[in-house]
């Protein structure tokens, strides 16, 4: 297996990939290993353009084949928003505490808890070549900010089926079942085939 790269400078995700590739017995490099600080402008208007753009930079950087990710959360009471704008969305707020009351006051008033999260996974391989794999987890928010565990917006995202928040799960159980896993292992059953 020869390098691949992992676009992004995003320790929990780099953690997160990491562990889901070293089940695989795979390795990959990710920008800290390489020291590059330098991201491009994340202009597309879906989570797809955005990885592309990510991993076409990664690759013409560096020559090295070179995947990414772009993900978000798209919450039904507020009109399947922030999806490609969750990252600006949590910084606008003073902490995220502020913004999960905020999304907790929008889904009490329209009654609508629906919420998933995306990810879509670009690997560019050659110039202009790349293949896009995706994710999604179903889920609700939580009526209350609960969990120590993972980032974002996992402490108000309750999986279907389950009754714990993902920051109430440890990274394995997130990884069992996440939107970014679903995207990943698809992108390894793809590198290993
Ligand atoms: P990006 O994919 O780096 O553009 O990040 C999008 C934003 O969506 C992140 O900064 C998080 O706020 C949020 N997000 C993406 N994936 C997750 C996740 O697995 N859990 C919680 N929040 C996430």
């Amino acid at each position: 297996m020869k390098k691949i790269l992992f676009f992004s400078n995003n320790n929990n995700k780099i953690i997160e990939i990491k562990k889901i590739f070293n089940k695989f017995n795979l390795k990959i490099l990710a920008l800290n290993d390489l020291s590059i600080t330098d991201e491009p402008k994340e202009s597309g208007r879906t989570f797809e353009e955005n990885a592309k753009i990510k991993s076409d930079f990664g690759f013409n950087k560096t020559g090295i084949p070179c995947f990414a990710d772009d993900s978000g959360i798209c919450i039904e009471s507020l009109n399947w928003k922030p999806g490609v704008l969750s990252k600006r969305f949590l910084n606008n707020f003073k902490n995220n505490q502020a913004c999960f009351e905020n999304i907790i006051k929008s889904i009490k008033k329209n009654n609508k808890q629906n919420a998933y999260f995306k990810t879509s996974v670009s690997l560019t391989i050659k110039n202009n070549q790349n293949v896009i794999f995706n994710g999604k987890i179903d889920g609700r928010i939580s009526k209350q900010a609960r969990g120590r565990f993972g980032f974002g917006y996992d402490p108000i995202f309750i999986p279907k089926n389950y009754n714990k928040t993902l920051a109430e799960l440890s990274t394995k159980e997130k990884n069992e079942i996440s939107h970014r896993s679903i995207a990943v292992t698809k992108l390894i059953n793809f590198l290993i085939n």
